[in-house]
């Protein structure tokens, strides 16, 4: 084993006085031993950041549009090794791994574009009244001040890319916290932006300890909250620093809506494909995977068995070989939390179609029917490779179930008819309405973020930036308009 991997501190890569182990989900093995950041190195951290902050928002846009290019390219020319990193220490097999690094890719060069682009002001002329003759107003963003982005385990790389790059595009600082499970892939993003000629104190990747988080939240010095990660975390911090500006991305129950106009043989299959894939892509283990399919009836007998089978054809195994298209979950007690609410559901009276079964920290693709409202499956986000299909009669129906969560993230709707899209993007109680696909699919430029208890806020690198400032008018007199 190589020395400890060190963490990245305003911009210098150090290392603290006590270590962690990063294991692999798949076979227990040690990937990496991180070095944990003192407190006094915290604090370094934040004052650097806290003490750059106006420094950083007059930066020039092309040098952080320069450097966010430089680490978008970096990434496209690490990919290889940053994917098989990915799958090391999350247990995402390769192919979706090498996926979530294209993706980081580009969110890197959309913040890129979005730094050249943004704030070059509103204008808007005042002398509508007459109390505003020869005026005009300029309306800037400035930022709210230093942002904490925290980080979950499930897209080590991609999720903490959605915290960093927006922040440099937008001027603003930032300290980051990878997920103490998979702290490498965020490590990596320092790398990258060490070779850029960003200033000191512009961002810090800092794997502290998650019981020496709630100092950090309260630091008045790091007035932004950027956390993505449980519904019960996310909530304990809003309500831990109500004046804060908090922006949550929590969980969610996605929903599959399958309509009856969806019939022919291609489009059933088309669907249950993608309701297979992406119930078990990563494990499960993704905010917006498909966790509730609710068929019609006209459509319900012909796409349950494809259903079926599309997860039986799911290959499982080792993250590391190609041809895996799931691997284990992110820990064996993740996965014995699975297998404790599926049994819990069968036992309440439903029906168990294929899975149902752990090895290790591995939960078999599992699909459910007759699962009755009240089971923790059914009211909660399951994170796991386990989907439930229901019938319903009719499009009311179907979205009023769709609805039946206090989650609200994403909803997929498989439909052919444009005047049902828009009514499904009135009725539906979500962040995003997906048309003719799952509710997984998420363009990194999309504003993303939920409804009801899914979170507050909009991630999406343009929606990002402008979470983390605030406009602020600037009004000219004695203009000659
Ligand atoms: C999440 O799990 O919230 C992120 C999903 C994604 O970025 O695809």
């Amino acid at each position: 084993m190589t020395s400890p991997t060190a963490f990245w501190l305003a911009g210098r890569q150090v290392t603290g006085d006590d270590t962690f182990d990063v294991t692999s989900p798949w076979d227990g093995r040690l990937v990496a031993k991180v070095t944990i950041p003192t407190d006094a190195q915290v604090e370094e951290a934040v004052s650097a950041a806290h003490a750059i902050r106006e420094d950083f928002a007059a930066t020039p846009a092309h040098i952080r549009a320069a450097a966010l290019d430089h680490v978008s390219r970096r990434l496209a020319d690490r990919t290889e090794e940053i994917a098989q990193l990915i799958s090391a220490e999350n247990g995402k097999p390769i192919k979706w791994a090498r996926g979530e690094v294209g993706r980081a890719v580009s969110v890197f060069r959309f913040a890129a574009e979005e730094a050249r682009r943004f704030n070059a002001g509103e204008a808007q002329r005042l002398d509508t009244d007459a109390g505003g003759q020869g005026r005009l107003a300029l309306t800037r963003r400035f930022p709210k001040g230093v942002v904490l982005g925290i980080a979950p385990f499930n897209f080590p790389l991609n999720l903490c890319a959605h915290k960093i790059a927006p922040a440099i595009a937008a001027g603003v600082p930032i300290i980051l916290k990878p997920a103490p499970a998979t702290p490498l892939a965020g490590l990596i993003i320092g790398d990258l932006l060490a070779e850029t000629e960003l200033p000191a104190g512009s961002w810090s990747i800092l794997p502290v300890a998650n019981d020496k988080m709630p100092a950090l939240v309260q630091d008045e010095r790091l007035p932004v909250i950027s956390f993505t990660g449980s519904e019960k975390v996310g909530y304990a911090i809003m309500d831990s620093v109500p004046r804060k500006h908090c922006t949550l991305e929590l969980g969610g129950n996605g929903a599959a809506v399958v309509l009856a106009d969806y019939a022919s043989d291609a489009d059933l299959d088309w669907a249950a494909t993608r309701i297979a894939t992406f119930s078990n892509y990563q494990g499960g283990q993704s905010c917006i995977s498909v966790q509730r399919v609710i068929a019609d009836t006209a459509v319900y007998d012909r796409l349950l068995p494809r259903i079926v089978a599309a997860v039986e054809a799911q290959v499982t195994g080792d993250p590391a070989d190609d041809k895996t298209d799931v691997g284990p979950l992110v820990s064996e007690d993740a996965a014995k939390r699975v297998e404790s609410w599926v049994d819990e559901a069968v036992t309440a009276g439903a029906t168990l179609l294929t899975g149902g079964k752990r090895d290790g920290a591995s939960y078999a693709p599992t699909v459910l029917t007759d699962v009755p409202a009240d089971t923790t499956i059914s009211c909660e986000e399951v994170f796991g490779p386990v989907l439930t299909v229901t019938k319903v009669d009719g499009e009311a129906a179907a979205f009023a179930a769709a609805n039946d969560s206090k989650y609200g993230l994403q909803a997929g709707v498989f439909t052919h008819d444009l005047q049902v899209a828009f009514r499904a993007h009135r009725a539906l109680e979500v962040g995003g309405v997906v048309i003719g696909d799952v509710p997984s699919y998420r363009a990194d430029q999309m504003p993303y973020g939920g409804a009801k208890q899914s979170g507050v806020g909009r991630e999406g690198v343009k929606f990002a930036m402008d979470d983390y400032t605030y406009e602020r008018v600037l009004v000219l007199t004695g203009l000659a308009l």
